[in-house]
């Protein structure tokens, strides 16, 4: 699947603004994180956010979901100013997935996304414990819900597997089902493909462009440069802290300035069937992919 980028990089780009950060700042201490940045997402957009190690990236997502209250700058979706509480950040329908995996390992495949469920779920504190009628309707409405999306990503086969049990790359998708639970209308992911073989990034690529499809925009950092440009309709560039370029991913990756600063050399389109296979065998061969889980309990 490719995305069609011989629109100019000043071309409009579809929809209407759904979030838009303004002169985002974060200082720690001495260290300027992320300096003035701006950056829009409208709906039905993918965007994509790259740049070297400790440019910043995730720092820019903690601004945006509440983990971090920027020194500067403002962030609001769908023209509303959002409170910086990570909570209400999910209420209002940003959802995210960590660079480093944050999964409940002993808790089951189904449950991790029942948890992500709980922001769209009515019924109180009261009816919960007392299990009346009106919470077993939202439950039973939960769990439909939740092997809706376990299917969505292939995983309601496993749905009763610990979390823990899961082969990396499941993982990863494992934390895109518990962020779509709680219904976004955005979904930011940060770098949704590390540690996965060229046939997971791929299936992750074709993923991402389904969740666009339901009508649900993405704002994704990368490093994976193959996966960025060929999904991505704008990419945003981050260098210090510093937004350096923002455009198509066909001017992006032929930006002197991003090559200096990034990318090395021109990036040479997407990798054939026969190219994808060979890599495949190589990292089989040296099982390169690695298996961790995240801390449970953080956001
Ligand atoms: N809580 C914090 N306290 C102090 N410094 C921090 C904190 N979080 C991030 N930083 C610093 O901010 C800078 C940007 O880090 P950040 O993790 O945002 O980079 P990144 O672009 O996501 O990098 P990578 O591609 O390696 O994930 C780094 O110098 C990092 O050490
Ligand atoms: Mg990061």
């Amino acid at each position: 699947m490719t995305t069609d980028t011989t629109t100019p990089a000043a071309g409009p780009t579809p929809g209407t603004p759904l979030l838009h950060a303004s002169g985002v700042t974060m200082r720690f201490g001495g260290l300027t994180a992320v300096r003035s940045v701006d950056l829009t997402v409208n709906t039905g957009e993918i965007v994509g956010l790259i740049g070297p190690n400790g440019a910043g990236k995730t720092t820019f997502f903690n601004c945006l979901t509440g983990l971090y209250v920027p020194t500067e700058g403002t962030v609001s979706y769908q023209g509303k100013v959002l409170p910086p509480k990570p909570h209400l950040v999910t209420q209002a329908g940003i959802a995210r997935t960590f660079q480093n995996i944050r999964l409940f390992a002993n808790m089951t495949v189904l449950e991790n996304v029942l948890v992500g469920r709980h922001t769209r779920t009515k019924e109180g504190l009261f009816s919960a414990l007392l299990r009346g009628p009106g919470f077993k309707r939202a439950e039973a409405a939960s769990r439909d819900r939740a092997m809706e999306l376990l299917a969505f990503i292939g995983l309601e086969a496993k749905a009763e597997h610990l979390a823990r049990n899961l082969p990396y790359g499941d993982q990863r998708k494992l934390e895109i089902a518990r962020a779509l639970a709680s219904d976004p209308g955005l979904l930011l992911l940060d770098e949704p493909t590390a540690g996965m073989n060229p046939q997971e990034t791929r299936t992750t690529e074709e993923l991402v462009f389904a969740i666009r499809d339901m009508g649900i925009a993405v704002l994704v950092i990368e490093h994976d440069m193959r996966f960025i440009f060929n999904l991505c309709d704008r990419v945003s560039v981050l260098v210090q802290g510093e937004k350096l370029v923002e455009g198509t991913s066909e001017v992006v990756q032929r930006d002197d300035r991003v090559i200096a600063a990034y990318l090395g050399e021109p990036f040479e389109g997407a990798p054939g069937d026969e190219e994808l296979a060979e890599v495949e065998a190589a990292e089989t061969a040296t099982g390169s992919t690695t298996s961790t889980i995240g801390t449970e309990g953080e956001r």
